[in-house]
This record gives C-alpha cells, sequence and structure tokens, in this order.
C-alpha cells in the first residue's frame, strides 16, 4: 500500500483515484469518467461515514436514500447540505423507483440479509455494512443471491484497508512463521457498549447479536484473512449478557437494561481446516483493561500482535516476530506504519472500483462467509452447552 497521505488538495480531484490504485484488487483498468449513481440504505450512525466517502469521490452522485423512520433520511441529506436527494421509506420503495448502479446498506443488523438480497435481486451492486448478517443461513441466502445476480457484493470491513493490518497477511503469507496452527484473539472494552445513539445494538430485534458479532467478526477477520480463511470445522462457544442487563451499567438510562436482548461477552474454541486452532474472546464490557495480545503462532515463528481495537484498524503497538536463527531464539520488532487518514474512503474507493470493472469484491462474501459460520456457531454452542460441528450448506 501506498503510504502517501492524502491531502484535502488531492481529496478535491483525480489524485484520489491514483492514490487508491495500489489498495485495489482490480487487475482491469478503471474509468475515471463513469460515474456512478448511488444509494444509501438506512440513514442512522455509519451512513454518515458512507455519505461522506462518497462525496469525496468525483465520479459519485448519490441520488436516493431510504429509511424506515418518517423524515430521517430528508433530514440525514440535509444535515449534509444535499438538496435533491430522493428519499424513501424503505428499501424497497427505493430500488422499485430508482435506477442506481449501487447501494450501500447501513441499516442495523437484522435488516442486513432482506435489503441486500432485494438489491442484487433488482441488479445493483451492494456495499453491506459490518457484520455480513445476524445467522449463516442469512449469510447463505445473501451469497445465493449474489451468485444469482452476479453483481458485485463486498462487505463493510475498512480494517483491511489499513498498513498495519496487511503487514499481519504479508508477514503469514510470506512464510515466515511456517505453518500456523494456533492463534489466539479477540479483543475486549472496559464500558464499551455501543449506545451512545439509541438502543439500536442492543435490542434483539435490530441487532439481533451483540458483542460477538459486532466486534467480534473484525477480530476474526484479521487473523482469518492473514491466513486464507481456511474452512472452520468444530466450535465450542459461550455468550454471556451480565453488564448489558444491569441498570447499574448505564449512568444516565437505567431502562436499557430491560433493553438489551443479545451477548456482551463471549469466548470460543475453534478448530479450522488445516489443523489449526483458535481461542478467542471479545467482550463490549468487562473487568479488565484488555482481553489480551493476539498471537499467532507457527512451526518456524510466532507473531504476537499486541491488545488491538482492530475494530478501528489500529494495533496497540508495535508487533514482534519471534523465530530461531544460527540456533539461537530471536526477536524483531515489526514497527507500526502509519495509516491513511480515512480507512472508510478506501474502502469506499474500492468498491466503486470493483462496481466498475465487475469485480471481484474487495471484501468478498465467500470469506466472510467463514467468519460468520463461526460467530453463528458460537451461539449455537452457547444455547446447546456443548461443542458444534460446523455445516455450511453450498452457495447454489
Ligand atoms: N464499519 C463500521 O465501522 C461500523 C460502525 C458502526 C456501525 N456499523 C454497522 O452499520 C450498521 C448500522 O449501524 P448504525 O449505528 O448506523 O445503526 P442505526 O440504528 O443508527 O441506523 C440504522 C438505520 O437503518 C434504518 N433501517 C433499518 N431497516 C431499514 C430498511 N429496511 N429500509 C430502510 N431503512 C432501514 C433504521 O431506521 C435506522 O435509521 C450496523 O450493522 C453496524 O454493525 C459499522
Amino acid at each position: 500500500m501506498s503510504a502517501k497521505r492524502v491531502t484535502s488538495r488531492d481529496q478535491a480531484g483525480d489524485a484520489i483515484l491514483d492514490l487508491f490504485k495500489h489498495d485495489t484488487t482490480q487487475d482491469a483498468p478503471v474509468d475515471p469518467t463513469q460515474r456512478l449513481r448511488v444509494g444509501i440504505i438506512g440513514t442512522g450512525w455509519i451512513a454518515a461515514a458512507h455519505l461522506q466517502s462518497y462525496l469525496a469521490m468525483p465520479d459519485v452522485d448519490v441520488v436516493a436514500g431510504a429509511d424506515l423512520v418518517p423524515g430521517k433520511a430528508d433530514a440525514f441529506f440535509k444535515a449534509h447540505g444535499l438538496e435533491g436527494v430522493r428519499t424513501y421509506l424503505s428499501h424497497k420503495d427505493m430500488l422499485d423507483n430508482e435506477e442506481l448502479d449501487a447501494v450501500s446498506v447501513c441499516t442495523y443488523n437484522t435488516t442486513h440479509a432482506e435489503c441486500t438480497i432485494y438489491a442484487l435481486e433488482k441488479g445493483v451492486h451492494v456495499l453491506l455494512e459490518k457484520l455480513m448478517t445476524v445467522t449463516l443461513d442469512e449469510a447463505v441466502a445473501v451469497c445465493r443471491a449474489e451468485k444469482r445476480s452476479g453483481k458485485v457484493l463486498s462487505i463493510g470491513f475498512q480494517p483491511r484497508f489499513d498498513p498495519n493490518m496487511r503487514k499481519i497477511k504479508e508477514i503469514v503469507q510470506s512464510g515466515l512463521l511456517g505453518e500456523v496452527y494456533y492463534i489466539q484473539t479477540g479483543g475486549g472494552r472496559r464500558k464499551g457498549i455501543p449506545v451512545p445513539f439509541g438502543t439500536s445494538f442492543i435490542e434483539k430485534d435490530t441487532a439481533g447479536i451483540g458483542a460477538v458479532g459486532d466486534i467480534g467478526c473484525y477480530s476474526l477477520d484479521m487473523v482469518l484473512n492473514a491466513i486464507g480463511y481456511p474452512k472452520p470445522l468444530t466450535v465450542t462457544g459461550v455468550t454471556s449478557a451480565y453488564f448489558g442487563t444491569n441498570p447499574g451499567y448505564y449512568r444516565h438510562h437505567p431502562e436499557y437494561a430491560e433493553k438489551f436482548g443479545v451477548d456482551d461477552f463471549a469466548a470460543a474454541f475453534i478448530r479450522l481446516e488445516g489443523g489449526i486452532t483458535v481461542d478467542f474472546r471479545i467482550a463490549w464490557a468487562m473487568h479488565m483493561d484488555t482481553s489480551g495480545d493476539t498471537l499467532i503462532l507457527g512451526t518456524k515463528g510466532g507473531l504476537r500482535i499486541p491488545s488491538t481495537e482492530c475494530w478501528n484498524g489500529t494495533v496497540g503497538g508495535a508487533m514482534k516476530l519471534y523465530f530461531d536463527a544460527a540456533g539461537s531464539p530471536m526477536e524483531a520488532e515489526v514497527p507500526i506504519l502509519e495509516s491513511p487518514p480515512s480507512l472508510f474512503d478506501l474502502k469506499i474507493r474500492t468498491f466503486l472500483d470493483a462496481v466498475k470493472t465487475g469485480g471481484p469484491a474487495p471484501v468478498p462474501s465467500s470469506e466472510i462467509l467463514y467468519n460468520q459460520a463461526i460467530i453463528d456457531a458460537i451461539c449455537k454452542s452457547s444455547k446447546l452447552g456443548r461443542e458444534v460441528e460446523v455445516v455450511i450448506p453450498e452457495i447454489d
């Protein structure tokens, strides 16, 4: 990846397209003169980041938006100084009435699948926010719709574009670690149940799933992407909700405890194809400062990634490589690389380039399907109180 910084002057023009060429998986040339008509489904918190990135792109017209809450989409576009954007009260209304090239699906988790499938069926390319879906069944339905449509579907994992996250993959793929056989990963916040803008992350009807999906998907993606997404085989998992259900947790909104219908902690032991095991834990809240460093152990070397907030694309400090040389144990530091100012711009740009060239998607659903299968299996295992086999249906 280019370490060049994007200046605001660059962002005003075509230079932004050149900068992102290094970050796309496209081989085909991207036509900078082709304009794309984009719609946004769900105009809540994360939609603002999508809109700002689209507005920074010289080849995009944001022409429509939809939100179930009357007046919300209008207010959203007005707040961003946009006039003339047509608004609708549901994704269906918008997709039935607009000629769009692409949409961002920025709805809460429980409507990801229906919005994405409907858009793909209408022949529209989709950038779907993480987590992909709530359940594995939904993820499979989304992948099938993608396959039938032949359109681009990319999943919104912006940390993928961080140079430090990429370095992890480069190190593993270079063979320096030999054969990877064990990974410890996860993350946690001391007090970070996401309720700054209301309760859509904690109610069962809207979120469907808690920390295990919301931030667990990032921790899993960081390591599974590095090792090439081997197929998950079995999972023993537990989830709990000791903090979110406690009225004392919320300083100003004790009533949120009654609304809390998801998990705030999960731990799991995951077996992957190729004899790799993953020891995983994740927390929205816990009485601890960290749930530990990420460790990747291989037959020739090991990599320590200091406790990360990988959902922000950040690692907690310089990574360390452990290996033997000349018969002695050695260590080497992997310095932190400067991150680009907006991982979000990269997520949007690489998606748009994939739309223009017909793919592949920068963050493909075929990989995230395995991520989702693990999350689904953790929830099932926790309910059943035993290990479960991961069965992923064919995408036909
Ligand atoms: N990539 C990131 O860094 C990041 C950060 C935050 C949230 N997210 C993801 O973004 C998604 C949305 O999160 P948020 O915080 O913006 O939620 P939010 O609750 O603020 O906004 C979601 C909006 O979607 C609307 N909506 C739901 N179903 C709809 C439908 N069928 N048609 C039209 N509108 C519909 C809701 O009315 C709501 O206004 C979540 O899945 C979350 O995991 C990603």
